[in-house]
């Protein structure tokens, strides 16, 4: 490309102070996400494949779109989110459900219900670890539970990929081979390079697409929720918000589950901490 060409494309693509604003505030009012002039560079990035994807022209043609045609914003907010996830991400979580919380569950609850909530699932990783967890504590008595994972995300990508439940076989390379052996089939295809999840752990796990900053059509209670690496992206008062209404929606004791970098606001008195980043409801 000439020099001027590549400077008429740059030009055409260039996001104005104004445009910026207005993408961070349409982001913030529809997920409650604050962006600021250090994430830029990455909303820029992350937005222009979108752009591409809709043949428009320029980023003010973009911004016009998204005034007039609200059918556009689910795939506005699917381009915006961070999505990084991992099976057994933090696993100190995984682990004290299954030597703790499992079998404190199971010694006290007479109806036999389990319900544990992944709020944030991103493409699926999280459930299906916690579905691994709890098979795995369980060794063969599941059945005599009622026991049902929830897990839902704002990204309505993240959520069909989640359902597919086929990931990269790279992707599970860090579990141990009896882990990877059990819960996951390879690829039918010699060269496939993808697993897929035994439909034992997917039968534990309804997906559904929910903004946390509208209402849930659930009405708990729930045993756990985990809500991890989704709370650090708002405001203290969303964090503070929706930390309420987990609360609510949580049993008494039952347990609240953050991010490595997510904590309760200092002055919260309706949780003790039980773990690291695990919270218990009084
Ligand atoms: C970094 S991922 C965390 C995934 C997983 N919980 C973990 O810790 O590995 C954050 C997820 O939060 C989701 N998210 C962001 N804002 C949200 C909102 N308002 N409601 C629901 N999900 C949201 C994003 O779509 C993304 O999949």
């Amino acid at each position: 490309m000439s020099s001027s060409a590549s400077q008429r494309r740059a030009d055409e693509y260039s996001l104005s102070e104004e445009e910026y604003r207005f993408v961070c505030k349409l982001v913030y009012d529809c997920t409650g996400i604050v962006l600021d002039e250090r994430k830029r560079e990455m909303v820029y990035r992350r937005l222009m494949r979108r752009v591409r994807e809709t043949g428009l022209p320029s980023f003010s043609s973009y911004c016009e779109r998204l005034k007039n045609d609200e059918q556009e914003l689910p795939a506005f907010i699917n381009s915006i989110t961070t999505n990084l996830t991992s099976f057994f991400r933090e696993n100190h979580h995984f682990e004290y459900l299954k030597s703790q919380i499992i079998p404190d569950l199971i010694r006290g609850k007479s109806d036999r219900k389990l319900r544990i909530w992944s709020a944030a699932c991103s493409t699926g990783e999280e459930p299906y670890s916690i579905g691994i967890s709890l098979l795995e504590a369980m060794q063969g008595r599941l059945q005599e539970w009622d026991a049902k994972v929830l897990a839902t995300d704002l990204d309505s990508e993240c959520i069909e990929k989640a359902k597919a439940g086929i990931y990269k076989t790279e992707r599970i390379s860090a579990l141990q081979d009896n882990r990877q052996k059990r819960w996951f089939m390879k690829g039918k295809s010699t060269t496939s390079d993808s697993v897929k999840i035994k439909s034992e752990v997917a039968a534990l796990i309804t997906f559904k697409t929910l903004n946390l900053l509208h209402d849930w059509p659930m009405k708990g209670p729930f045993d756990v929720i985990f809500c991890r690496n989704v709370l650090i992206y708002f405001d203290r008062a969303t964090q503070a918000e929706l930390i309420a209404r987990y609360h609510a929606l949580l049993s008494q004791g039952g347990y609240l589950m953050l991010g490595h970098s997510e904590s309760l606001p200092a002055d919260y008195i309706g949780f003790e901490v039980v773990g690291r980043t695990v919270f218990r409801r009084l």
